[in-house]
């Protein structure tokens, strides 16, 4: 198995084979520069054989965030987040994206970080399947995230976390069903009104 290594300016020269792909949310370089030089240690990828990427991560680390939890509890820890993940086609199902999330997890927990958390869509089952995989776990619901689609806070709590207390004001279950509920029958109300005009409009 290959060792990830730091990701380096000129990479960005090389990761559209990455990138491209309708899963993964295509970054601008405003939003990708500071991300690789504030955590230079969190950014990855591999090279194959031919000197091409076959994957690449990037992770950041939130410090000092204030967060409720629970009921109503409020605390400031650091955590890291996964900004993106993505595998070039030839080179899925061999290990390298659990090669890679495994390797920022490992750093993170070293920098003693509290939990990681990443977004993800919610059609995206190969990729829920591979981080309920490495212990994340559904926290939140996000509907209309991105504009295509619905999306989940996913998180993994870390060795510091002992009391998983990441994961206290877990709210997929409490809302995702009462969420789930509610949208579609907003949308059957304006689907219905909407042929109830054409309705209308016809008989006329
Ligand atoms: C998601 C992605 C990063 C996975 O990378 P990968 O290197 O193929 O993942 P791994 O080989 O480490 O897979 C580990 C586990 O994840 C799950 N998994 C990954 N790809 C899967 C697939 N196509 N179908 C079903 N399960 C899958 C499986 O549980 C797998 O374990 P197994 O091989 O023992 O069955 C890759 O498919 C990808 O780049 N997808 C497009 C971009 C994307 O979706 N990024 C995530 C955005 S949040």
């Amino acid at each position: 198995m290959t060792t990830p290594r730091l990701f380096v300016l000129e990479d960005l020269f090389k990761f559209n084979n990455i990138v491209m792909d309708p899963l993964v949310e295509v970054y601008s370089q405003p939003f990708l520069l500071p991300k690789i030089l504030e955590h230079p240690e969190l950014v990855l990828t591999a090279d194959a054989p031919d000197n091409s990427l076959m994957g690449f991560i990037l992770g950041t680390r939130v410090e000092d965030a204030s967060e409720s939890f629970g009921h109503g509890k409020s605390m400031s820890w650091n955590h890291g987040h996964i900004s993106a993940v993505a595998v070039a086609h030839d080179y899925r199902k061999l290990g390298l994206g659990t090669r890679l999330l495994t390797t920022v997890r490992d750093i993170l927990d070293r920098q003693n970080d509290f939990y990681v958390d990443l977004f993800v869509r919610e059609k995206n089952t190969n990729a829920i399947g591979l981080y309920e995989s490495l212990g994340y776990v559904k926290y939140r619901w996000m509907p209309k995230f991105y504009a295509d689609d619905h999306g989940y806070e996913m998180r993994l709590p870390l060795s510091r976390d002992v009391d998983r207390k990441s994961l206290e004001g877990i709210m997929i279950k409490k809302i995702y069903s009462f969420g789930n509920k509610l949208y579609y029958l907003l949308m059957f109300y304006i689907f219905g009104i909407i042929a109830i005009i054409i309705g209308g409009k016809l008989v006329e």
